[in-house]
């Protein structure tokens, strides 16, 4: 089988290693990739804003599976382009990753299908956000409609710095582009769970539990990033709670989308809160987690390709996944002024120090390789993840294993599963 994967960072990486585990996999393609993935796949050049281009790409290359890692292609409709083409196709449509590319449709989908989240109101003008704003008390989370890659959520401690972010984002002040609607959310408190499940558009299987750390300082602290670090136990759910999410939440998204005639075929990431009410939903994510792919699929025992096989082929209410019992940690090591402006092109030494830590994987997140040297390239630049018999272990590895890893102006959490380890009186006081 030849697989082609659209991507270039660290959840692309991991998801070309897992490919080439796979004893059905004879050639794996990705594009654009990064300097890690080239070390396991062909690597081609393509833009991931442009339709065409990667249209073209997968007529010249003739996967047998595709799979569409970020949300960009997906928000330009590259499953539906690729569908109609006769590809086989791991993604939802243009229309399905709306769960993701609006969360005014997100919300009003969750509110049809009494799905639990927090209150809400779409708004499409200021004087409208001005009448509705006084249902909400502070703090007020105030949220952009669409794609912001992190950026489109700004939590107000007051009414006036809600209805100044709401006007930042309708004029485009905030995000650079004017935003048509504005979602006015209640303020959530609890724990965050990354709940990922794969979905053929009528089943749903879930992925073992994931925890990020969005913010880039330790003790989550300052500003929000793509995720600075995540680990997967079996202990982040009890079992019960896992069948309740998947009852209460992600059986019925995938039903929804498919009572409305937009099946959800892909990966569905539910981000949750976990409140004192229960569960409630963040938000939907229309793809694989970065990082949380790489703490994941560490644990994955099974064939990942027969199960992505499985939900192209709609077969999945036969597949059962198995995973490893213990924990992983993917612990993201960033270029200096990360997620502000940081500069690039540094070579990293270390690689083959660290890779060498039993238990654990290097995966790049934003690398390329230059006159056969690894060098900066990204934001996040590594996910150094390890996967052990218990989350301390697999933290120990994973920092003995960055302990190895050097570039200029390297930075990283070393809190990463702080969380997790706290003492349960600590925890619970
Ligand atoms: P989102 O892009 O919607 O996941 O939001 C990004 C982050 O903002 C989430 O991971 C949460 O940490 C935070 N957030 C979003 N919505 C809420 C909410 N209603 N209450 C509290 N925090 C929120
Ligand atoms: N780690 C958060 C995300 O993938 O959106």
């Amino acid at each position: 089988m030849k697989v082609l994967i659209l991507g270039s960072g660290g959840r692309e990486h991991a998801l070309a290693w897992s490919m080439r585990r796979s004893p059905r996999v004879t050639e794996v393609v990705c594009a654009p990739g990064n300097g890690g993935i080239a070390q396991v796949a062909r690597c081609v050049p393509v833009s991931l804003n442009d339709l065409g281009a990667m249209v073209h790409l997968a007529e010249a290359e003739r996967p047998d599976l595709t799979i569409v890692g970020p949300e960009l292609p997906l928000s330009l409709g590259i499953v539906d382009a690729l569908q109609q083409r006769g590809f086989r196709v791991f993604g939802p449509t243009r229309e399905a990753a709306m769960l993701e590319t609006s969360k005014a449709f997100a919300k009003q989908f969750m509110k049809r299908n009494k799905i639990p989240t927090a209150n809400y109101a779409v708004c499409s003008s200021a004087a409208e956000l001005e009448k509705m704003i006084d249902r909400f008390h502070p703090p007020i989370v105030v949220k952009a409609d669409g794609l912001a890659a992190g950026k489109g959520v700004i939590i107000c401690s007051s009414r006036n710095t809600a209805l100044e972010a709401a006007q930042g984002l309708f004029s485009g002040a905030l995000l650079g582009s004017a935003e048509a609607q504005v979602v006015l959310e209640e303020f959530l408190e609890g724990e965050e769970v990354s709940f990922l499940c794969l979905s053929d558009g009528k089943s749903v299987v879930p992925l073992v539990p994931a925890q990020d750390h969005k913010r880039i300082g330790e003790g989550d602290t300052g500003p929000n990033t793509g995720g600075m670090g995540v680990y997967s136990t079996d202990s982040i759910l009890e079992p019960h709670m896992t069948e309740w999410i998947l009852h209460h939440i992600a059986e019925p998204t995938v039903r929804g989308m498919a009572e409305e005639g937009v099946p959800y075929l892909g990966v569905l990431y539910v981000g949750l809160m976990m409140t004192a009410r229960g569960p409630e939903v963040l938000e939907y994510n229309a793809r694989f987690g970065d990082p949380e792919t790489q703490a994941i699929l560490v644990r994955l025992e099974s064939d990942l390709v027969d199960a992505i096989d499985a939900c192209v082929d709609g077969t999945l209410a036969d597949t059962e996944l198995s995973w490893s019992p213990g924990a992983s940690a993917c612990v993201v090591a960033s270029s200096g002024g990360y997620p502000g402006s940081y500069k690039t092109g540094f070579p990293i030494s270390g690689l083959a120090a660290a890779a060498q830590v039993p238990g654990v994987q290097v995966f790049h997140a934003g690398t390329s390789a230059r006159d056969g040297q690894i060098v900066t390239a990204g934001g996040r630049v590594l996910g150094v993840t390890a996967v052990e018999e218990s989350l301390q272990q697999a933290l120990n590895r994973a920092y003995q294993a960055l302990g190895e890893v050097h570039f200029d102006g390297i930075y990283f959490r070393r809190d990463i599963g702080h969380r997790a380890l706290k003492p349960k009186a600590q925890k619970e006081a």
